[in-house]
């Protein structure tokens, strides 16, 4: 495990529930912080620099969970010392640095994966499986958004906001490629060309003088020590899209929605029937209809399509939610390992250069003011 905050843990805990693994050794830059999780876990080996764990010939797999700008060198070393690489998205912070993996991963035939692990809640699987065996119809709209607040003020700071640790954007890449990959894979479509408008309402942030951990901001005392630091990257993103022939779309990601947490809500309207779907209500899909009344289904393993019931663990009325979806994407990932004739079935770092492509548009489009291809 590379990188011990806010992933580390979750990573952790999720491959807890993965019979067939057993997790090694946790390389963190804060090493105390790496310790205490080790310890935790009851993991021996902590080390401070992650190229020890890759000289490691015991090790098959590595996961990294470090600010985007560190993914690109740690999955490219992790890659050429023979690892498997499960690494938390966005893949890279440009599309050359993803190609790169893309290519070294296919070369050395290594399993790789980037954590889109929002596929993998049931009723999203259960609207891919809808739209497979064409109860949607022809996909004419796509549309939604993923809307958090933890970034609403000006005095809320994470290294997220910094583009040298985030890349050249922030809410698009850290929330919106959720939702692009999630909208790619759910309709089997691809996003062809785009319009997007971003905004940064706070050039200038107060950063807190002490360490901030992710989400941790809204805990931090009022009387804080600030100092005042320039943001380029945006607060808030809007994208028109073509996906596909036909279909059309559109979308907003923001960090600065008062009251949102993690509102990643989707909807697709299909010549047939519609479904809806909110990340913070993960158990129930809304199915709508022109001429019989609307429905809301709640998951239940028995009652979903064949192919969604696998992302399934518990009956109905237990819900599953955030960190069952990690638990997916971990198991499929190293059966892939343990069975190398087995077939992939997590996203790859494909989808994350996928993202890479579409974040790059982004870039172009609000420079120009234009309708960029992807
Ligand atoms: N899939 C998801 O749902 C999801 C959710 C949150 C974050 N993420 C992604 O996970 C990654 C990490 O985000 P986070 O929220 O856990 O951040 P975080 O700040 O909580 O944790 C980052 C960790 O990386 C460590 N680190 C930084 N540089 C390092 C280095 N050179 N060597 C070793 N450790 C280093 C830091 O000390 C810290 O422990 C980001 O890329 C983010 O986009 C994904």
């Amino acid at each position: 495990m590379i990188g011990t905050g806010f992933m580390g843990r979750v990573h952790l805990e999720a491959l807890r529930r993965v019979e067939f693994v057993d997790v090694v050794a946790v390389a963190g830059r804060q090493v105390e912080a790496a310790k205490k999780l080790a310890e935790g876990f009851g993991i021996d080996t902590v080390v401070d620099d992650y190229r020890l764990v890759l000289q490691d010939t015991t090790i098959d797999a590595v996961h990294i969970c470090t600010p985007n700008v560190a993914h690109y060198p740690m999955t490219r070393d992790a890659l050429l010392a023979g690892k498997h690489v499960l690494c938390e998205k966005p893949l890279a912070i440009s599309v050359d640095e993803a190609q790169e993996l893309v290519t070294l991963a296919s070369e050395r035939n290594l399993r790789n994966c980037v954590c889109h692990n929002l596929r993998y809640y049931p009723m999203v699987q259960q609207m891919r499986r809808m739209r497979e065996d064409g109860d949607l119809g022809q996909i004419l709209v796509v549309q939604g958004t993923y809307s958090q607040d933890w970034l609403l003020y000006e005095t809320d700071w994470n290294w997220r906001v910094d583009a040298a640790a985030s890349g050249p954007l922030r809410a698009m890449a850290d929330i919106g490629s959720h939702w692009f990959d999630m909208a790619e894979h759910v309709t089997g479509l691809h996003v062809r060309s785009l319009c997007a408008d971003l905004q940064t309402y706070y050039p200038v942030r107060k950063r807190p003088k002490q360490n901030v951990e992710t989400f941790a901001g809204k805990l931090s005392s009022a009387d804080s020590d600030f100092e005042e630091i320039s943001v380029s990257t945006e607060d808030f993103g809007a994208v028109l899209f073509r996906m596909g022939d036909k279909t059309r779309g559109a979308m907003t990601a923001s960090q600065v929605s008062a009251g949102r947490k993690n509102c990643l809500s989707i909807e697709i309207y299909g010549t047939e029937s519609s479904v809806s779907w909110n990340q913070e209500r993960p158990d129930e899909l809304w199915i709508g209809h022109r001429d019989t009344p609307n429905q809301i289904i709640v998951k239940d393993p028995a009652l979903l399509k064949t192919g969604a019931r696998a992302y399934a663990d518990l009956p109905g009325g237990h819900s599953e939610g955030y960190d069952d979806t990690f638990k997916q994407v971990f198991r499929r990932f190293y059966r892939s390992i343990a069975e190398p004739q087995s077939s992939v079935e997590y996203p790859q770092m494909i989808d994350g250069l996928r993202q890479m492509n579409i974040l790059q548009a982004e870039i172009e489009s609000h420079r120009n003011r234009n309708w960029v291809d992807v």
